[in-house]
């Protein structure tokens, strides 16, 4: 390890607890991005990033995004050159620094956006946020902080992109990358925080994110809600109607029924589900840890719990509404029925046509009259990181210096869109360093990060640091 490397950790350790101030203070700012009422809280966050960055030497600016009809939440820009003799690679480090809502509110144990850090068991940070992704982007803003404390410069050359849209589909993020594809296409990779761990004793870097395509429809039927007696029988009831239909989409042996859905799926290779069966997880205590007993291991035939998280595509309902739902009992037929479903997609399926073809499908099988409202949320394409690249072997080494742990190869059913937007647009390859743990709560109450994955991943950003500097 560069010596300067190692003074670095050092900075790192004896400022640790300085460091674990700032992202209580970062967690304090409620920046969920889906709700206009934390408008000015998603702006705020984003100001704290580039306050923090020009306390590193990093100057930074906000980037308006959207149009002035729908302004979206601002894009945190920051380039730092690096200095002149710097050979190695331009690093395009992305986070977001919005969050998810944080409802329902009586389930937490203590206010989402009042951080508590517990000592008792494995110390962690419990807040919205706390692990996706404020704590994991603040593990890189709190390396580049050390080396600039440290050595009084930032010792490569780097593009950072925070976005505040991330919980909210990215809407405009793909628009933001065209309009800045010039200074963008510099970076020779990109760099991520917001996946996970193996396991609180193993690093990994994830290779491949599932995409995703988020639709809803709603069925409408009369032009109001009716009395249940006196019409119940003679018209369609459209949330009898759409359940009927959407009951259709899931054919035998877990499968989804949509016509040609499976026809561009890449099927898990012979390597790779070795490797995956190597890896040991035990599914009977996967499910035990969310409440579940050994039968519930339920999913598309002929593949593993992992093979299904990782390499097969899915399709959910997110949520379903309509008639009724208040307290007691209310005899009507509502006047409408509404779906959220979102399937989550692998290489080299498409998210777009995926989408079309519900449309289709449901179109084709419109319930006699009554009327589709269709509406696409939004998607992110599936997409698979090539693992022997040189960055990726300065990626793995780091995490094993750093943590003393060989780290292993995952991959992630969760989606994280603008990865596949860098690759499409702008070329680039992304390596997915994540800290979070399976139990850590992401997107539900009583979120948490622990101190000890936050601290593996300060010191691997300072390695990685280090060895991009040497690199060239
Ligand atoms: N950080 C997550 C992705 C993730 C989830 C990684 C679970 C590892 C484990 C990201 O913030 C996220 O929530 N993505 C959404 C994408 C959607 C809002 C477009 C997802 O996967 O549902
Ligand atoms: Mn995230
Ligand atoms: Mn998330």
């Amino acid at each position: 390890m560069a010596d300067a490397s190692a003074a670095v950790l050092n900075r790192a350790q004896s400022s640790f607890d300085a460091g674990i101030g700032r992202l209580v203070d970062l967690l304090r700012i409620p920046s969920v991005s889906t709700d206009p009422e934390y408008r000015d809280a998603c702006r705020a966050a984003a100001q704290w990033c580039i306050e923090h960055l020009s306390e590193s030497g990093i100057s930074g600016e906000l980037h308006e995004t959207g149009t002035s009809d729908a302004p979206g939440h601002p894009v945190v820009y920051a380039h730092h050159p690096g200095p002149a003799s710097y050979h190695g690679p331009h690093v395009l480090f992305y986070g977001h620094y919005d969050v998810q809502p944080a409802d329902p509110l009586e389930l937490w144990d203590s206010p989402p956006f009042e951080p508590t850090i517990i000592r008792e068991g494995e110390p962690r940070i419990v807040a919205r946020g706390a692990v996706d992704d404020k704590g994991q982007v603040m593990m890189f803003l709190e390396a580049l902080r050390a080396w600039h404390d440290e050595t009084g410069d930032i010792p490569i050359r780097l593009t950072i992109l925070l976005e505040g849209e991330e919980e909210c589909g990215s809407v405009n993020l793909d628009q933001y990358l065209k309009d800045h594809v010039d200074t963008l296409r510099a970076c020779d990779v990109c760099l991520v925080s917001d996946t996970g761990m193996w396991n609180r004793e193993t690093p990994a870097v994830t290779y491949a994110l599932r995409g995703l395509s988020y639709c809803e429809a709603i069925l409408h039927g009369p032009d109001q809600d009716l009395h249940s007696g006196m019409w119940g029988g003679s018209v369609p009831n459209p949330l009898n109607e759409l359940t009927k239909v959407f009951g259709q989409l899931f054919g035998p042996d877990g499968r989804c029924a949509l016509p040609g859905f499976y026809d561009d799926v890449r099927e898990v290779g012979e390597q790779e589900r070795t490797q995956w069966k190597s890896l040991g997880i035990d599914e009977t205590k996967q499910l035990a840890s969310i409440g579940l007993p050994p039968e519930a291991n339920v999913g598309e035939a002929g593949y593993s719990m992992i093979e299904r998280q990782w390499a097969r595509p899915t399709c959910d309902i997110n949520g379903l509404y309509g008639g009724y739902m208040g307290k007691g009992a209310k005899t009507v037929i509502p006047s409408f029925a509404g779906a959220k479903i979102s399937f989550r997609l692998v290489a080299d399926q498409d998210p777009a046509k995926v989408t079309r073809s519900l449309f289709d499908w449901l179109k084709a099988r419109t319930p006699p009259g009554c009327r589709w409202e269709l509406m696409d949320h939004g998607s992110g394409l599936p997409c698979t990181v090539s693992t022997d690249s040189p960055h990726m072997v300065l990626a793995k080494e780091s995490l094993h210096e750093a943590t003393g742990k060989e780290p292993v190869l995952i991959g992630c059913g969760g989606s994280i869109p603008v990865v596949g937007s860098f690759k499409t647009l702008l070329g680039l390859d992304t390596l997915l360093l994540g800290f979070a743990l399976d139990d850590d709560r992401v997107h539900s109450p009583n979120e948490k990060f622990e101190l000890g994955c936050y601290e593996m991943g300060l010191r691997t950003h300072i390695v990685l640091i280090g060895k991009m500097a040497a690199a060239g």
